[in-house]
């Protein structure tokens, strides 16, 4: 079955569009990990507090993403990841899914 794992992040109000070109801009490294299907990142609502975000990623399997957060795919990913100052209103919020239909 489907395993979706999603990442909420909240950005600072006026960030979104930089916070946008960070992930457009990004070195990509998941074409080719095994079991990886799908990326998106999502836009959500904007409050006058912050503007809602998500990372969203289809995996054949719950395995195959607990093999990829171990890789050195994901290391590099995340290599620059935190280095934005001023866009991030904290750190992201992770929540994963089972398909179950
Ligand atoms: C297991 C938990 C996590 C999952 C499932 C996840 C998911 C993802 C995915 C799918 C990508 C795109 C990778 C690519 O294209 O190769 C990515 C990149 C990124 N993630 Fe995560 N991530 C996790 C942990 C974190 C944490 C803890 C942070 C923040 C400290 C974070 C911040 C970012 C940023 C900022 C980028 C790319 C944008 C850039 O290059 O600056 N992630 N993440």
């Amino acid at each position: 079955m489907l395993f979706i794992a999603m990442n909420r992040f909240r950005i600072a109000p006026g960030k979104a569009e930089e916070f946008i070109e960070i992930w457009r801009q990004r070195e990509s490294y998941l074409d080719g990990v095994p079991g990886f299907k799908e990326f998106h990142l999502l836009q959500g609502p904007a409050t006058e507090e912050y503007s809602l975000f998500a990372s969203h990623s289809v995996w054949e399997s719950r395995e195959a993403f607990e093999a990829w957060t171990r890789s050195e795919a994901f290391r590099k990913a995340h290599a620059g990841a935190g280095a934005a100052k001023g866009i991030y209103l904290g750190p992201p919020q992770l929540e994963l899914f089972d398909a179950v239909i």
